[in-house]
């Protein structure tokens, strides 16, 4: 009897596994076809110096952040753009500096409030960006940023964003190794 129970927590945990590797396959498909020009460049490649929350870096979070989005879309039987949903969730803090550093030159306070702002600012010089993806990134802080999204990509990234920012927080989900030592020693 113990036996069977003990299989049975081991099939579940091995079906576990077997959906996330299932779902990181797919991911990594979208990526490379609707983003490979995101992931390759030297600015979105640089986010990964930069702490989100915990130890998390800003370029493993927005990954995440795509990766969510698009679990959610399928567990809801939400039809959406995948294209738009997939490049709007990786620029979605694409603000390009370390918002924990306050002797930086421009830093202020309400970090939370202003970078969708200067993440569409940034995103917007380097692509060309679709209605969409503009939505995604500016409202991606609602209901912060009080306007609410207006397509269903935008809800998505947002609720995907709240949802890995939330386990970040509570050291749930680590980024890889010592990230934020690395960081530090490399000043
Ligand atoms: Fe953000
Ligand atoms: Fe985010």
């Amino acid at each position: 009897m113990k036996g069977e129970t003990e299989n049975g927590k081991h099939n579940k945990q091995v079906e576990k596994l077997r959906k996330r590797y299932e779902q990181k396959r797919e991911l990594y498909r979208l990526l490379k076809e609707y983003a490979s020009d995101i992931m390759e460049s030297e600015n979105f490649r640089s986010t990964r110096n930069y702490i989100q929350h915990g130890t998390m870096p800003v370029r493993r979070h927005c990954i995440d952040v795509a990766r969510q989005s698009i679990a959610i879309s399928k567990l809801l039987g939400i039809t959406c753009n995948e294209r738009e949903l997939v490049r709007g969730a990786l620029l979605h803090d694409y603000f390009l500096y370390d918002w924990h550093d306050k002797t930086r030159e421009n830093y202020q306070k309400l970090h939370g409030f202003y970078h969708p702002g200067i993440a569409l600012k940034n995103a917007s010089r380097e692509y060309n960006l679709t209605p969409r993806e503009k939505d995604i990134i500016k409202k991606h802080m609602w209901p912060l940023t009080v306007v609410p999204p207006l397509c269903r990509e935008a809800w998505l990234v947002t609720t995907a964003d709240k949802y890995c920012s939330i386990l970040e927080t509570l050291k749930l989900r680590k980024g890889a190794g010592r990230t934020r030592e690395r960081i530090r020693v490399s000043g």
